[in-house]
């Protein structure tokens, strides 16, 4: 067994037979709302004075802007409809793509709810898409590569499906950047409806690049049968708890991890069924070389947190110059035009544009 696996992770796979499973089924098929329902415009009014709006105003301008004049544009893995429903009007036609049949079906309410019609939302595979070679002059993808199962395999599609001279724009989690210091990190946590009980655990690591996540679905009507169990469950939690009598003294802390398998070996009897997905995180580094690998050129990268255009803002509030309904677009345009799009460059980035060559 591989040696870098955790002791939870040995036991996981020594007890429970975890069948394959994807990030569209465990993650995102479960979740109401993908973005917590906090999006500008998508959910709440835009108010340009908010740090927040202004910055998402400022990728969808800087998305916007690399992808030109082109018409017919794909979004792959929009969640809740971001950013496709947001460029649109820019646009003769945006088309998205995700395999969680829930996100579609957000994504297309929210697209009625706003009244945009120029938007197709579809449950597709972005490693598998039935789109006929060279269909779209513009590639969106938003933190949405690096959550399929085999990134290189969705990046030749893009290529694939891209017209010849085509761009793809896409923002992605730079892991390196998103572990800090440390060499990774796990985590418990459960998450319990009227229905079902599913313990979650979680395991990222630096080297090699790589995300875990098992998870436990346990048969419910037997937790319910249990109260003891059902409060153990109930009180997994990524938030320390006290350690009554633990060496140290009084009042030390662990989290539910610390348990280790103690904790998940009492579960067992109640596993009904084990589900895991593993993802190959991308790096500013790995993004390039697959990019080239796939036939890319002209690969430009941007840091999507954007400090100049935040530094922008800031100086133009303080000023008093942004208004709600201030003219963003046409403001981040002009300064990315000068400081970002068109600044070519191998660095560090987690927002990139690509070219397909012509
Ligand atoms: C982190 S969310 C990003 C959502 C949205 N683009 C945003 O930035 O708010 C990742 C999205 O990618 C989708 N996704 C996961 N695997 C995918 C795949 N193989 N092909 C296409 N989309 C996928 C998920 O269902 C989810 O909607």
């Amino acid at each position: 067994m591989d040696a870098n696996r955790t002791e939870i992770e040995r036991w996981i796979l020594s007890n429970l037979t975890p069948q394959p499973s994807t990030t569209a089924e465990l993650m995102y098929e479960r979740m109401e709302s993908q973005s917590g329902q906090c999006l500008p415009v998508l959910y709440e009014p835009l108010d340009n004075t908010k740090r927040s709006h202004w910055h998402d105003e400022a990728l969808i301008g800087a998305f916007a802007h690399a992808l030109g004049d082109a018409s017919i544009i794909l979004d792959v893995g929009p969640g809740d409809g971001w950013p496709a429903l947001r460029i649109a009007d820019r646009f003769k036609k945006i088309i998205g793509i995700d395999p969680s049949p829930r996100r579609v079906r957000v994504q297309r309410e929210n697209a009625e709810r706003l009244d945009i019609d120029n938007v197709e939302f579809l449950v597709m595979d972005a490693e598998e898409m039935t789109f006929k070679n060279g269909s779209f002059g513009g590639v969106t993808a938003a933190s949405s590569i690096e959550q399929c199962a085999n990134p290189e395999k969705a990046l030749q599609e893009v290529f694939r499906v891209l017209a010849p001279g085509g761009t793809l724009a896409m923002i992605f989690e730079d892991y390196d950047s998103c572990l800090g210091t440390g060499e990774g990190d796990e985590k418990l946590r459960c998450e319990l409806t009227g229905t079902e009980a599913v313990v979650f655990y979680q395991i990222r690591r630096k080297s090699p690049p790589r995300e875990t996540w098992y998870a436990l679905f346990l048969d419910r009507e037997r937790l319910n049968a249990d109260p003891e169990f059902l409060e153990a469950v109930e009180n997994i939690s990524e938030t320390p708890v006290e350690l009554e009598g633990a060496p140290g003294g009084d009042g030390a802390v662990a989290r539910s991890e610390t348990f280790g398998v103690t904790l998940l070996a009492g579960f067992a009897p109640l596993v009904a069924d084990t589900k895991y997905f593993e993802l190959n995180h991308l790096t500013s580094g790995t993004v390039d070389k697959l990019l080239a690998r796939v036939g890319f050129a002209d690969v430009l990268h941007l840091d999507h947190r954007m400090p100049e255009l935040l530094a922008f803002f800031d100086a133009a509030r303080d000023a008093g110059k942004l208004g709600p309904n201030g003219p963003v677009l046409d403001v981040v345009a002009e300064v990315f035009g000068i400081s970002a799009v068109e600044r070519a460059g191998d660095g560090p980035g987690d927002f990139v544009i690509a070219k397909k060559p012509g």
